[in-house]
């Protein structure tokens, strides 16, 4: 069997190799072969790169890691945003359906205006407020437009947010400028719920095959995909700050020198969601339903309900320690 995985350098396409190479001995008896793709080997704003990587691997199973996350710089560069996290995706849902294949993708919070006061459902309708999220949204449309009418084939779209792993993100900007400077001013009315890149490939590969290596039958659709919880991304630079500080990281602010700011007070190029918190009873029921015939889907299952900040320390605590190494 083939699985295909564009997005190999990114933080989640890295989760997903680190998680597959985990089940290495999994994986080699139960067939899989492994095909990861970057940039360098498929360059996703080339819809014929795109084609021929399909033709080349015709994988059993597509997961798609890659996207155009420069959220800003998307403001200015929409039509290649669009090309990659919409075209691309496209191609590989309308390469599922027709060859009866699973796609995993993955879209964000910021598909949503963030104007509903409690978490929002698969079923809230996207108003994305920028040009990344519109790009994002768009990709969504069409893998469901390409599935519409398939009588083989399935996807999920795990809808994710505040992801961070191996890469850049918010927790490393904010360790970095906790070591530079004296105070921190950070927004604290933005919600959320920050998501580790290794929680993330967990939570797909519980939902996407079985523990004999094969792949499961899962409802097509969205499904929103974080771990409990919500914070703001104050109290994520507060929670980072204190585990580095206690992990033994030299740092020159305590978690008491963040400053609370509004958005408002820190305007950038594109408007974010104040409110991106998602319901994941659907992923959870999904996952629930079939950790009755796998140790792994149980995993999972806690995995979901397990709060957001238990993965932001241990990510903190394994980078004080290869700082100290
Ligand atoms: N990061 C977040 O906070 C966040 C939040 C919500 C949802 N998500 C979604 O979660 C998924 C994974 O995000 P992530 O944090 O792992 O993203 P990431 O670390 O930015 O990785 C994205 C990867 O896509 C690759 N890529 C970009 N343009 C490409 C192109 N033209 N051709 C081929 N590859 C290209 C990048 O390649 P290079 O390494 O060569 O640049 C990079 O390796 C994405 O769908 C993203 O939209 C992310």
């Amino acid at each position: 069997m083939n699985i295909l995985i564009f997005g190999k350098d990114g933080q989640l396409g890295k989760a997903l190799q680190a998680r597959f190479e985990a089940s290495a001995n999994w994986a080699a008896k139960s067939g899989l072969r492994l095909h990861y793709l970057g940039r360098a080997e498929c360059d996703l704003s080339k819809p014929d790169a795109v084609s021929a990587a399909l033709d080349q691997f015709k994988p059993n199973c597509i997961m798609n890691a890659a996207a155009y996350t420069a959220v800003d710089a998307a403001e200015t560069n929409e039509l290649l945003a669009n090309a990659i996290n919409a075209g691309a995706p496209e191609r590989m849902a309308q390469y599922a359906a027709q060859h009866g294949a699973t796609f995993l993708h993955y879209s964000t919070d910021y598909v949503f205006d963030g104007s509903k006061e409690g978490p929002y459902r698969e079923t809230d309708a996207p108003n994305p407020l920028g040009a990344y999220g519109k790009s994002k949204a768009a990709g969504e449309r069409a893998i469901e437009q390409a599935f519409l009418h398939a009588t083989q084939g399935q996807y999920a779209i795990l809808r994710t947010s505040w992801v961070y792993g191996e890469g850049g993100n918010f927790i490393r900007t904010m360790l970095r400028l906790a070591q530079e400077r004296d105070e921190l001013r950070v927004i604290a009315d933005q919600y959320g719920v920050p998501t580790s890149a290794a929680w993330l490939a967990e939570v797909s590969m519980a939902l996407a095959f079985d523990r004999h290596g094969a792949l499961r039958a899962f409802p097509s659709g969205i499904y929103h995909a974080v771990p409990a919880g919500e914070t703001s991304w104050h109290g994520l630079a507060c929670w980072a700050v204190q585990e580095a500080s206690q992990a033994g990281m030299q740092l020159k602010v305590d978690a008491g020198a963040i400053l609370p700011i509004p958005a408002s007070a820190y305007p950038l190029p594109a408007p974010r969601p104040m409110n991106s918190r998602m319901q994941t009873t659907k992923l959870l029921q999904q996952l629930e339903a079939q950790a009755d015939v796998s140790e792994w889907g149980h995993s999972a299952v806690t995995l979901l309900r397990t709060p957001w900040n238990v993965g932001v320390t241990d990510y903190v605590h394994a980078m004080a320690r290869q700082h100290t190494a």
